[in-house]
Parts: C-alpha cells; sequence; structure tokens
C-alpha cells in the first residue's frame, strides 16, 4: 500500500513519527505525547481494538495524519519517517486470544513489514514487546537475561511466541540489515484511554466497582502484578528510542500487589460496596510479574514517578467521564 501523504518541510527539531496502533491505549498517549511536543504523526491502525475516540481530539490538528491499515501487509509512505513505534498488537489476553492466527501474524509479518519499512526510511524503530516474554515465570524479580518459561501450545502463546519471534526480527535487522532497532519489554501499564470493555484486570476493577458489580478475581487473586502508569511508559519509551540501546529494556513499575489488594484499593477508592467473585484461573495466567528495571534506570536514567494511588486516582475520574459519556450519548462501551 502506498499513501497519498506529502512531504512536509522538516526541521532540525521537528520528526515524522509513526506509530502503529496510533489508536490504542499506549499508541494514542504516545501520538498526543509528539504532536504535544511539535511532531508530526503518522496513525496506523486497523481499528481491531483501537478506538476512534482516542485519537478523535488530534484528527483537527495539522500534523496528525491517520492511516487505516493492517500491519499484516506490506506499507510504504511517502515523504520522511524518521521513527517508528510500532504499539499495534492486541494486548488483552481476552482479545489477542479472539483471532489468534491473526495476533501471530501481527507480532510476525507486521514487525517485518514495519522493519521493511524503517530500513527504506532509514528510520529508527521501536518494539513494544512485553513481559509475556517470560510466560509464567519461575523468579520473582524478572531481568533481561532471564529466558523465560513460555508453553508453545496454549491459549496465550500466539501472542507470547509472537512477540519472542519479533524480539529476534529487530535483532536480526539491527544486527544484519543496519536498522536502528529498540525493544521495549512493557510490564502490565494502566491509565487513560484504556478500552473499559477489553478484560484487562485494572479496567475490569474500575468498571466494575463503578458500576457496582463484584470485581472479578480469577483463581486465588494471591498472583501478582506491577502497574506502571501510562505516562510513565510514554517518558520510558521515548528515552529507550533515544538511547544506543540494542538490547532488550524492560520498562515496568516494580512495585508488586496481589489481585486481592488491587481489588480492595480500587473498591475503596470508588467509595463502592461492591465484592468480589471468584472464577476459574485462566490457562497459562502467570502467577508473579515483577520487572527488575536496573537497566533501565543505568542506561536511560529512567524510573516510574508515578505511584499506585495517583496513577489509579486519575484513571478513575477518566473512566468515571467516560462511562458518563457513554449513558448519556447512549453509545455502547468500547466504540
Ligand atoms: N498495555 C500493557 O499493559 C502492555 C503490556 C505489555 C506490552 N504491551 C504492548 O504495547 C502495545 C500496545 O498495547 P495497548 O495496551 O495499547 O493495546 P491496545 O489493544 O489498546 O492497542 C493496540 C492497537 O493496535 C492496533 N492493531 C492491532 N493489530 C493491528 C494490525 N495488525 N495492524 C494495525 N493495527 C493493529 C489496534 O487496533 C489498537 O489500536 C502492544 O504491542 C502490546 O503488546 C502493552
Amino acid at each position: 500500500m502506498r499513501t497519498n501523504i506529502m512531504p512536509r518541510v522538516v526541521t532540525r527539531n521537528h520528526k515524522v513519527i509513526l506509530v502503529a496502533g496510533g489508536a490504542g491505549f499506549i499508541g494514542s498517549n504516545l501520538c498526543r505525547r509528539f504532536l504535544d511536543d511539535g511532531h508530526e504523526v503518522i496513525c496506523v491502525d486497523n481499528f481491531q481494538t483501537g478506538c476512534r475516540r482516542n485519537i478523535a481530539p488530534f484528527l483537527k490538528r495539522r500534523y496528525f495524519r491517520l492511516i487505516q491499515h493492517d500491519i499484516c501487509d506490506p506499507i510504504d509512505i511517502s515523504g520522511p519517517v524518521h521513527e517508528i513505534y510500532n504499539m499495534a498488537c492486541a494486548a488483552s489476553p481476552d482479545r489477542y486470544q479472539e483471532g489468534p492466527i491473526h495476533t501471530s501474524k501481527t507480532c510476525f509479518l507486521g514487525a517485518l513489514n514495519l522493519l521493511e519499512l524503517a530500513r527504506r526510511k532509514k528510520a529508527r524503530i521501536l518494539q513494544s514487546s512485553t513481559s509475556e516474554v517470560y510466560g509464567d515465570p519461575e523468579v520473582s524479580l524478572q531481568d533481561e537475561s532471564y529466558r523465560g518459561c513460555v508453553n508453545t501450545c496454549g491459549p496465550r502463546a500466539c501472542y507470547d511466541e509472537g512477540k519472542r519471534v519479533a524480539e529476534t526480527l529487530f535483532w536480526e535487522y539491527g544486527a544484519h540489515k543496519g536498522v536502528e532497532t529498540r525493544i521495549a519489554r512493557i510490564f502490565n501499564t494502566y491509565g487513560p484511554n484504556m478500552d473499559p470493555e477489553d478484560g484487562r484486570v485494572v479496567s475490569n476493577f474500575i468498571v466494575q466497582a463503578l458500576k457496582g458489580e463484584d470485581l472479578t478475581i480469577y483463581g486465588t487473586g494471591k498472583q501478582t502484578r506491577s502497574f506502571c502508569y501510562v505516562s510513565d511508559l510514554v517518558e520510558g519509551l521515548i528515552q529507550l528510542m533515544a538511547s544506543d540501546e540494542k538490547m532488550p529494556v524492560n520498562l515496568g513499575n516494580p512495585c508488586e500487589f496481589t489481585m486481592l489488594e488491587l481489588a480492595e484499593k480500587i473498591v475503596k477508592m470508588v467509595r463502592s460496596r461492591t465484592g468480589v467473585a471468584f472464577w476459574p484461573l485462566p490457562q497459562d495466567d502467570p502467577r508473579q510479574r515483577r520487572p527488575n528495571i536496573e537497566r533501565a534506570k543505568t542506561i536511560l536514567g529512567w524510573a516510574p514517578n508515578v505511584g499506585l494511588n495517583e496513577g489509579l486516582s486519575t484513571t478513575i475520574e477518566w473512566y468515571r467521564e467516560r462511562l458518563a459519556a457513554d449513558k448519556e450519548a447512549e453509545v455502547p462501551v468500547g466504540q
């Protein structure tokens, strides 16, 4: 596919940045940040899980372009592209398991097509990898040297293994094709623009608490996760892109909570009277997840700043407003 985006006059600090998956949760937060910083943004998205409302405020901005496109198909862009952020892939297990073969294709073919674009444009490219490359880890603090414990033939494999092979592709293009590649291993991130309906734990708990429904806990609720607020992650991604580091870097918040602790906190903050409902643990659900971020600290000088209380309180307010707007407009939630 060739688009008809016209090349623009580019000043020294003004970059043209392509965000694949720019209508999704993290992608739309990145787009906003780049526009606010004065860059030109090309958002490429197939709207599988992305939401037009996430990018609606950008459509009237001069330096924002939207291309509806599936990255499983080759893509070409006329004019310069300086940086590419590959954020395109459904991240919620419910959503990526709906079309597992498409998920694997997005991870592999999508990465390949964007790497080829980066090679032709001489652009830097960053891959949004994930803590899922560690699978169900046997160690409690995962650093980048840990090779993971992943099931190749389970419901999460299309995503976990897809992300692993994407890292390999990035590494090979960096080593053998002269492409400036970066790999961020992102741990659970939350914040505004996260689809209320996509089944991830923070959005689930907040929406259920706001609606006065019992919070769904899978298994005993003693499994742990660590949660990074989206503005911290965006900063980490930008710093990683600007660095010289070609090997994977963990980005996440190392403060660890059990699902029960998270549920309790959210119920308290929403001032909800709801309880919890226990459901069977899905297959291959990781029991623990906590990043070692020493490399990010040393190489990038990056560490998260936003604590869980502060981040949750902003996120709860965003969901409150979003649900109220949906109700008023009678728009089905998630559109
Ligand atoms: N949010 C997290 O906690 C988290 C954790 C680890 C890794 N990540 C990674 O970060 C990236 C963004 O995650 P997110 O939470 O914003 O997810 P999201 O589902 O909100 O956004 C993904 C975006 O990619 C688009 N997309 C999916 N497949 C596509 C395709 N084939 N072609 C074009 N567009 C496509 C979707 O429509 C959506 O806009 C993903 O690659 C995910 O694996 C996220």
